[in-house]
């Protein structure tokens, strides 16, 4: 890759920008409301905003491996608490992604060094869904369906935590369980019925 290249992709992106509105940096600097947090995989072929066709300014977003939210990572706790209790985000999104080499690795028998702490959190995705896991036989789809099922898990983990049950309580906020199918290009809403999921553990994770 030249990396010179990037900057002139740069100058041309500014050009661009301006050519459809001369004000475009002056409102861009002007300040954030996002509307929306996203939470997606780091990997390089699902852009956050690029596959829902939005705007420097429109999402608040945090990427890392398998997009995962881990109660003791301080990095995705601070993104949450940020968006939720100043931005004022509406919505929450976990989005992963078929394909997804973290889960992919998790699936594996391997010693992956300072991974293994990382993907040891899909590893009880798998522990938790064992039964239903284990019934498919087809490896492919088996993955498929634990990328599905990291993702609701992750959004009970949005769910726990005291920043985003404020933002349920006081304004109604909601979150949303997506997969990106990589093969077709299709954003898929898994339409998680949190309320009834949610009614059997409610007890234990809340925090008002
Ligand atoms: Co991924």
């Amino acid at each position: 890759m030249n990396i010179e290249q990037l900057f002139e992709n740069n100058r041309n992106w500014i050009q661009s920008k301006l050519k459809s509105d001369d004000q475009y940096f002056e409102k861009l600097a002007s300040g954030q409301q996002p509307k929306i947090l996203y939470i997606g995989c780091s990997d390089s072929r699902v852009t956050a905003e690029e596959i829902i066709g939005l705007e420097p300014g429109e999402a608040f977003i945090h990427r890392n491996v398998a997009n995962l939210v881990n109660n003791v990572d301080l990095n995705v706790m601070s993104v949450i608490n940020y968006a939720l209790d100043h931005l004022k985000v509406d919505h929450v999104v976990v989005c992963g992604h078929y394909n997804c080499g973290g889960v992919k690795a998790a699936m594996q028998s391997a010693d992956l060094g300072i991974l293994n702490p990382w993907l040891r959190n899909i590893r009880d995705v798998y522990r938790m869904h064992m039964d239903e896991l284990n019934a498919i036989s087809d490896e492919g789809k088996r993955y498929d369906r634990l990328v599905e099922l990291n993702v609701e898990e992750q959004c009970f983990n949005v769910l726990k935590t005291a920043a985003v049950q404020r933002g349920v309580r006081e304004r109604g906020v909601t979150v949303h369980g997506w997969v990106f199918d990589l093969r077709t290009g299709e954003l898929i809403d898994q339409k998680i019925d949190f309320q009834t999921k949610l009614d059997k553990i409610r007890e234990i994770f809340r925090l008002d």
